[in-house]
């Protein structure tokens, strides 16, 4: 028992199983001081007071509306159909104290007869929905921790009063469940689409072999996957009939969806098409494994993930800690991305190892499926990709949605430029504001359509059909993307496409262009290829991420007394750049087991601690170590005397804005930094605590979880959730070389 009943009297009309589990609840745990059911059967009443779900019972309303005022409530748990009855005899003989929650699966028509009842939506009705429930029905399935762990939404208008939806929020949290909030028309659809279709199928399937003959038998023969599927046709008739007839548009819209869709399974199997089959298997079952973890996680059943339900990240991390271990880190993002696509538009089975689970590299894998490309996995790094050709991919049917990903946006912009439909590139917040303006331009030089919103950003649209004409491009800026981007355009234009950098930048684009059997020819600081070829698949070996890597460099480059060996890393020489500035800072960093897998060099690295100096970083070093300057800075901050970076303005335009982020995080941990327009001024000195922020930028919160190993006290370091676009098992890796790490979910 509570100490303190939030709830005066909890009136609960109707005790079918979520109205008596919810009295049932609210009596066990005390949040309320009485518990009156209303049944209008007299055996229903009996029931449960013998059972100790209610404290006492009435056949009606009226028969308890006198007594309610301020601090009650009434919870109608009638059937979805019977709710406006019961909210009339609310209208009639309730005051506007009390307060009135329901527990109908569907919001749009509840609110509606309230709003014809009332003349508009009455302040104290706080419409609900608790995601919880069984196939079994009534008083006697009464099951006080039914909602532990579910969810319930509710769906409250601007005019409802703030205290009677705190009530019930407390109400619902009191019985176990997490509440959250949401508008009655995504709820509706939402709910139509994970909840209601999949009873509608079950009902459908069971009834379509119940009427085969009058033949039951055939259920003896039925095994799990019958079973599984078709549990909740057991469900309550009278609830779904209701919610079938309440939440008709929005049912109707997705169930033509998926009709739509078995029509085209229907002339698949008709016409013995296994390419349709197995790309819509391998979608449905990669999305569901997907989910899998999201599924078991949330109350939604069988649901999607909303983004509401997403829950923020902060990583604590105490001060100290070793830096030792063998380890291996995920694979490299940008081969991983390249894998992709180049492997779907070769000709022939590409199959890949060591792919990086990484929420960027899955979202280009993802926009590959969209674009029809069959491809297996991934499963412990191994994706087999279906090719269908330079001019094999389809229309996606909706905008491709990148994530926070800019690697794959602006590759893939030279990629669809010169295909045959149009296409819309969107992302995530971060993504949305950094310029695209460095693809669209070059690209609408070589004759491509690309319409981007304002100031050059996502989303980018572009038109189908377009003749591409070959360039020589020189690029304004050193970067990687823009040069893939332009060359990969190059494949769909008549004649030679050339890019000329204006220092190197990493060359896995032409590397694995070659790897696949297209020529690309360097000359210098020129990459140059023919359009009108073709790529043949093969196999590709992805090593090591030298840019995850660098967290565990620094690491121990920062530690006295340090030893982490790093397995299989990718030491591409276009990629060094943070074994160069390390080794000339004072790390003693040693490569051995040196090969070449699939035309790119790989190594196993030995870090070790050496004092630290700081140093003047050199401007050749900067496109080679663009990504690991996070980091770097931490080890700057970690050194004797002073670091300056100059030539590095590209670091501002990254997942964040690298130079003002780091100089804010270490100005507020203690040390002297300073930024400047085209890089930074970090004076070595003691790391103290604080909290810090991400900027939701991946590398910036990994920077700071490496900068706890030299700090006096704690850091917090704030929105760490897009660690999972690169680097999928940091925390684990992190705590492994012995860094004391906790994770705290925000709303836990
Ligand atoms: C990348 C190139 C670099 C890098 C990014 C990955 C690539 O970006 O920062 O993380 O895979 O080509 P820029 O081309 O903008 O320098």
């Amino acid at each position: 028992m509570s100490a303190t009943p939030i709830i005066n009297r909890l009136v609960v009309v109707g005790l079918g199983l979520i109205g008596s589990s919810l009295a049932a609840a609210a009596r066990e745990k005390g949040l309320a001081k009485e518990v009156i059911g209303i049944s209008r059967r007299a055996s229903t009443v009996e029931i449960a007071v013998k059972a100790g779900i209610i404290d006492r019972g009435e056949d009606t309303v009226a028969a308890v509306a006198a007594e309610l005022g301020e601090g009650d409530m009434l919870v109608i748990g009638v059937p979805t159909l019977t709710v406006p009855a019961v909210l009339q005899d609310c209208a009639n003989l309730l005051t506007v104290d009390v307060t009135i929650t329901d527990v109908a699966s569907v919001k749009g028509s509840v609110m509606d007869a309230a709003i014809d009842i009332y003349g508009q939506l009455p302040s104290q009705f706080v419409p609900g929905h608790p995601i919880a429930g069984s196939e079994k029905s009534g008083v006697t399935a009464a099951n006080s921790n039914l909602f532990i762990d579910h969810r319930v939404i509710l769906t409250p208008d601007t005019s409802t009063a703030d205290k009677h939806i705190q009530l019930v929020a407390a109400l619902w949290t009191g019985a176990g469940a997490t509440v959250s909030s949401m508008a009655r028309k995504e709820h509706d659809e939402i709910l139509a689409a994970t909840s209601h279709l999949p009873h509608f199928l079950a009902y459908s399937l069971v009834d379509t072999l119940a009427a085969m003959g009058d033949n039951r038998e055939i259920f003896r023969y039925a095994a799990g996957g019958f079973r599984d599927f078709t549990r909740i046709a057991a469900s309550d008739p009278v609830m779904w009939r209701d919610i079938a007839l309440a939440n008709r548009e929005s049912i109707l819209t997705i169930l033509d969806q998926v009709m739509d869709n078995f029509k085209e399974m229907r002339s698949a199997i008709d016409s013995g098409d296994a390419d349709y089959m197995m790309s819509v298997f391998t979608r449905a079952r990669d999305a569901r494994n997907h989910f899998g973890q999201i599924l078991e996680q949330q109350a939604l059943q069988g649901g999607i993930q909303s983004p509401m339900v997403e829950k923020i990240s902060n990583y604590r991390v105490k001060p100290g800690g070793n830096a030792v271990g063998d380890i291996r880190v995920p694979g490299d993002k940008s081969m991983s991305h390249r894998s992709i696509m180049l492997g779907s538009l070769a000709e022939g089975l590409t199959e890949v190892t060591g792919f990086l689970e990484g929420e960027d590299s899955l979202a280009t894998l993802q926009s590959f499926r969209d674009m029809g490309v069959v491809i297996q996995g991934p499963e412990q790094g191994r994706v087999a990709i279906n090719g269908v050709g330079l001019h094999g991919l389809k229309a996606p049917g909706k905008p491709l949605y990148l994530g926070n990903s800019g690697t794959s946006i602006r590759l893939l912009s030279g990629l669809l430029a010169g295909q045959a439909f149009d296409v819309e590139l969107t992302g995530d917040a971060s993504l949305s504001g950094r310029p695209m303006g460095r693809v669209a331009d070059p690209l609408r030089e070589m004759g491509a359509v690309i319409e981007t919103a304002e100031g050059g950003r996502p989303p980018l649209k572009i038109k189908g059909g377009q003749k591409l004409t070959p360039i020589d491009y020189q690029m304004p800026m050193a970067s990687a993307q823009v040069k893939s981007c332009v060359l990969l355009a190059g494949l769909y234009a008549e004649g030679e496409t050339s890019v000329v950098e204006p220092a190197p930048t990493r060359d896995h684009t032409e590397r694995m262009l070659r790897g696949f059997g297209y020529s690309v020819t360097t000359d210098g600081s020129k990459a140059s290829l023919r359009g009108g070829g073709s790529l043949t698949a093969t196999r590709i070996d992805v090593p090591a991420d030298i840019s995850s890597a660098a967290f565990f460099m620094v690491a121990a480059a920062i530690v006295p007394g340090s030893n982490i060996v790093l397995r299989h890393v990718g030491v591409n020489p276009t990629r060094v750049g943070v074994i160069n500035i390390l080794r000339q800072m004072g790390t003693s960093i040693e490569l051995f087991n040196e090969t070449e897998v699939g035309g790119e060099p790989v190594a196993d690295i030995r870090v070790q601690y050496g004092e630290l100096k700081g140093i003047n970083i050199p401007e050749d070093q900067v496109p080679l170590a663009i990504d690991e300057f996070p980091v770097l800075f931490v080890a700057a901050a970690c050194a004797e005397g002073l670091t300056v970076l100059t030539g590095a303005e590209e670091l501002r335009v990254k997942e964040s804005d690298r130079i003002q982020s780091m100089a804010d995080g270490l100005v507020t941990l203690g040390i002297d930094a300073q930024s400047t327009p085209d890089g930074i001024r970090i004076q070595g000195g003691q790391l103290g605590s604080g909290q810090v922020h991400s900027h939701d930028d991946h590398r910036i919160a990994m920077a700071f979880t490496i900068a706890a190993l030299r700090a006096t006290g704690e850091i917090l370091v704030h929105d760490c959730n897009n660690v999972a676009t690169s680097f999928p098992n940091f925390i684990n890796l992190a705590r492994q070389v012995g860094i004391d790490l906790q994770r705290e979910m925000l709303g836990d």
